[in-house]
């Protein structure tokens, strides 16, 4: 097997990717940006590049036959695709549950513009389609440390993935064939209520950690503020409210991909309890 490039292999679920390669033996070179802070497995391959300027990613690409893509907070630059195909033969590309655009259909959102320029592009791809992660509810860790999370829509159930299941999959999928182009939906194996989740996030740091639901409107002010992005609020808003009577569905693909249940949403909170201490 030939040279995996692993994008954003610094975040949560890339430097998954990159460990669990290297560990296997196999040859992955890992991209980014700043590789004096990257703190990745000794012995691991470095090559600097940034996704916003396609042109650093030339070097980074050679030798390359896969890669794994996932994209930041950034403006879609049209060059990474290209010069990905230019260099390798296969993208297993980090999506969201998003539909597949139909013929002439525009992109809602950049996912959809990443996998069409993907379909053009002539290289084998495979989508990976987490709904949500489990590392989002690291969001409410200052309000864990004081006892009370305040946040809407307590009753509004979730599916969250453990980013190393998503990244158990990116790995079997780079290194086994029969998944050119599918598009996985990724899920943990159960559906918590936002109120759960914060009960089970308390258990596993062994203190009482209480829900209070906040407000709808009251929430919109809060996270617009904290986020600055008022429609993306709308559309959290408007998803938490619709999660509250029809669960977020969950997936058996990681189990049906790896052959053992998606790891639950209670041994991610154990794995990262420090992080809500
Ligand atoms: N959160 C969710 O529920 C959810 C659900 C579905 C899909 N997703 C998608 O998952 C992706 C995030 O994945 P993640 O959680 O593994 O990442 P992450 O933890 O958010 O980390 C971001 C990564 O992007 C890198 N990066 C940032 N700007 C860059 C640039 N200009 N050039 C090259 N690399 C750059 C960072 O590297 P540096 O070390 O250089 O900063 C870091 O490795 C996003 O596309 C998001 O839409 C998230």
């Amino acid at each position: 097997m030939s040279k995996i490039l692993v994008t954003g292999a610094t975040g949560s679920v890339g430097r998954h990717v990159v460990s669990s390669l290297a560990e296997a033996g196999l040859e992955v070179r890992a991209l980014v940006r700043d590789p004096g802070r990257a703190a990745l497995p000794e012995g691991v391959e470095v090559a600097r590049g940034d996704l916003s300027s396609p042109s650093t990613l030339e070097p980074a690409l050679r030798d390359v036959e896969s890669v794994y893509l996932m994209w930041p907070r950034l403006p879609v630059q049209p060059g990474v695709v290209d010069a990905i195909a230019r260099h390798a033969r296969r993208v297993v590309y980090l999506s969201t549950d998003v539909p597949d655009l139909e013929d002439g259909e525009q992109p809602t959102i950049f996912h959809q513009e990443i996998e069409r320029q993907i379909r053009k592009s002539g290289l084998r791809w495979t989508f990976l389609r987490p709904i949500d992660f489990a590392t989002n509810t690291l969001g409410w860790a200052d309000q864990v440390r004081q006892g009370v999370v305040r946040w809407p829509y307590g009753q509004a159930s979730r599916s969250l993935i453990h980013e190393r299941d998503i990244a158990a999959v990116a790995v079997h999928v780079l290194t086994s064939a029969g998944h050119d182009r599918a598009g996985y939906v990724l899920t943990g194996p159960e559906s918590l209520t936002h109120a759960e989740q914060v009960r089970i996030i308390g258990e596993a740091i062994g203190r009482e950690v209480r829900w209070e639901d906040l407000p709808p409107e009251t929430a919109r002010e809060q996270l617009t503020a904290a986020w600055g992005d008022a429609e993306f609020v709308a559309a959290r808003l408007k998803a938490w409210a619709g999660f509250v009577d029809s669960p977020e569905r969950v997936t058996d693909t990681v189990e049906r991909l790896l052959g053992r249940p998606a790891r639950t949403f209670r041994s991610w909170a154990e794995e990262h309890a420090d992080d809500f201490r």
